[in-house]
């Protein structure tokens, strides 16, 4: 390649390194398949790329340094491919890039643009604007963004993949005191359902078995039908359902508000609808909640939960907590705590409080030492560990249908998921990805489950051996 193709900024080897939510990787995903259209090839290596696409999360303290550190060592990697007289550059995309804009070039000059989460369509005409000077595109055109991903390739260079991400609402009405997505990811805009029915559609005759629909507050959605009357996001996975290939629906993250007598009806009724429902409560204590303006009580919570397990009574839950908040007290932990086993938990994500900058919660008084955070999140950890391992445990000895996903741990295993989102080990040939087994349940870990075909599912197999 010659040296002026190499400075071209059109053209040459892209890698991208994404960090925070699903979200995110799903704008990877599509940064890519823009780029790769537009004569981009990936690679897999910082080295050897032309462009580095940093995809940032700002929900925590620690998500947001990881950027800084990161950009101290592309820094000197681009020094050094500048005394080789090669160019490369620099972007910072996604929640951190929203959140502090031009600041991040005064920090990091060696950072070409500068794109937030919904600035990132016009990706190959901000890397041409950026080899005349830095750019910072942080505007929320998230209308003109969708219209942009509606008619997006899947990209010839993305891997064929048995599971996919469909982003179908994006923003956050809710303001949790703590939280920074509405600031990053702006107000609430819902995909219509006509667009979102488009995508499933190319995914499955992609080869996609299994759809997670994104969005910050998923169950928040409320987009035009394929009536043109407003849909609620119950509505849109009745029409899901009749994607032909698509064999199972997820979708992520729901607020406890949000939920629906016709989203719970759509887990009664659906078969493709998955039996796993993440829906974060964030502590167990009334005071604590209504501090976190999440708008609902512990009470109002665990009736949803009841409500929900009415209709579908197998449904596993997931969620997430939030200890050490501003003002919170050993009382206020034990809620938190006894929260925990009221529900059952299939599994649980919990972390330390991190003031965020521009959030209420940040400047109030009686912020939690971090010695007791960290105190809290270990015990809190393991409750949900214990909730876990009894939740997998339970599984031994049934069978469950899981959709193999990829090759396995060990040679002759596949990895997949069960219905309640359990990573599950089986011996099975690579011929089997993407198809919907039987599996008896053997074993059981904290984390994942193993398992056997059962005998309906295991001739092809033996075939396979043969
Ligand atoms: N849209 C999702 C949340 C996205 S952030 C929802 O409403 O549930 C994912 C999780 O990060 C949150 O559920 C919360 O538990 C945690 N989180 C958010 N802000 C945080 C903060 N300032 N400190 C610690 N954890 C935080
Ligand atoms: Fe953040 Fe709350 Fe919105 Fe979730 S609902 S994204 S926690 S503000
Ligand atoms: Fe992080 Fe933004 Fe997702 S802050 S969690 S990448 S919405």
């Amino acid at each position: 390649m010659s040296q002026n193709e190499l400075r071209a900024p059109t053209s040459g080897k892209v890698f991208i390194k994404t960090y925070g939510c699903q979200m995110n990787a799903y704008d990877s995903e599509r940064m890519l398949d823009g780029l790769t259209a537009k004569s981009f090839t990936p690679t897999e290596h910082a080295g050897d790329a032309d462009l580095i696409v940093l995809n940032t999360c700002h929900i925590r303290e620690k998500a947001a340094e990881k950027v800084y550190s990161e950009l101290g060592r592309l820094r000197r990697l681009k020094e050094a491919h500048a005394r080789g007289g090669k160019s490369m550059q620099i972007v910072v995309a996604g929640c951190v890039a929203q959140a502090e804009g031009a600041e991040i070039l005064a920090r990091a000059p060696v950072v070409d643009a500068v794109v937030g989460p919904q600035s990132y369509h016009d990706l190959p005409g901000l890397l041409r604007r950026a080899a005349q000077g830095p750019v910072v595109a942080t505007d929320f055109a998230v209308v003109e963004k969708f219209a942009a991903l509606r008619n997006a390739a899947i990209s010839p260079a993305a891997p064929r993949r048995v599971t996919a991400f469909l982003t179908v609402q994006e923003g956050c009405d809710k303001f949790c005191s703590f939280c920074v997505v509405p600031y990053t990811r702006g107000a609430e805009v819902s995909r219509a359902a006509s667009e979102i029915l488009a995508e499933a559609r190319r995914l499955a005759a992609n080869g996609v078995r299994e759809v997670t629909l994104l969005g910050q507050n998923v169950n928040g959605w409320r987009g035009v039908g394929l009536n043109r009357r407003e849909w609620g996001l119950g509505r849109l996975l009745f029409a899901l359902a009749e994607v032909p290939g698509l064999r199972r629906l997820r979708y992520t993250t729901s607020h406890p508000r949000d939920m629906d007598d016709a989203l719970i009806a759509a887990h009664r009724d659906l078969d493709v609808l998955m039996p796993y429902l993440h829906l974060p409560v964030q502590s167990g204590s009334n005071r604590i909640l209504k501090a976190m303006n999440r708008r609902h009580d512990r009470d109002a919570y665990l009736r949803l939960i009841d409500r929900i397990r009415a209709a579908r009574p197998d449904m596993a839950f997931s969620g997430d907590f939030i200890v050490g908040f501003p003002g919170e007290s050993e009382a206020d932990f034990q809620d938190t705590l006894r929260i925990v086993d009221e529900v059952s938990y299939a599994s649980a994500f919990s972390f330390k409080y991190s003031p965020r900058p521009g959030t209420p919660a940040a400047d109030r008084d009686a912020q939690i030492a971090e010695a007791t955070k960290a105190d809290r999140l270990r015990r809190l950890q393991a409750v949900i560990n214990a909730a876990q391992i009894r939740f997998n445990a339970g599984m031994v000895g049934r069978t469950l249908e899981v959709l193999l996903e990829k090759p396995g741990r060990r040679p002759g295993q596949l990895a997949g998921r069960s219905p309640y989102l359990q990573a599950v080990h089986v011996d099975a040939p690579p011929t089997r990805i993407g198809d919907l087994v039987e599996v008896e349940i053997v074993a059981s870990g904290p984390h994942s489950l193993t398992g056997r075909l059962t005998a309906e599912t295991r001739p092809m197999a033996e075939e396979f051996d043969s």
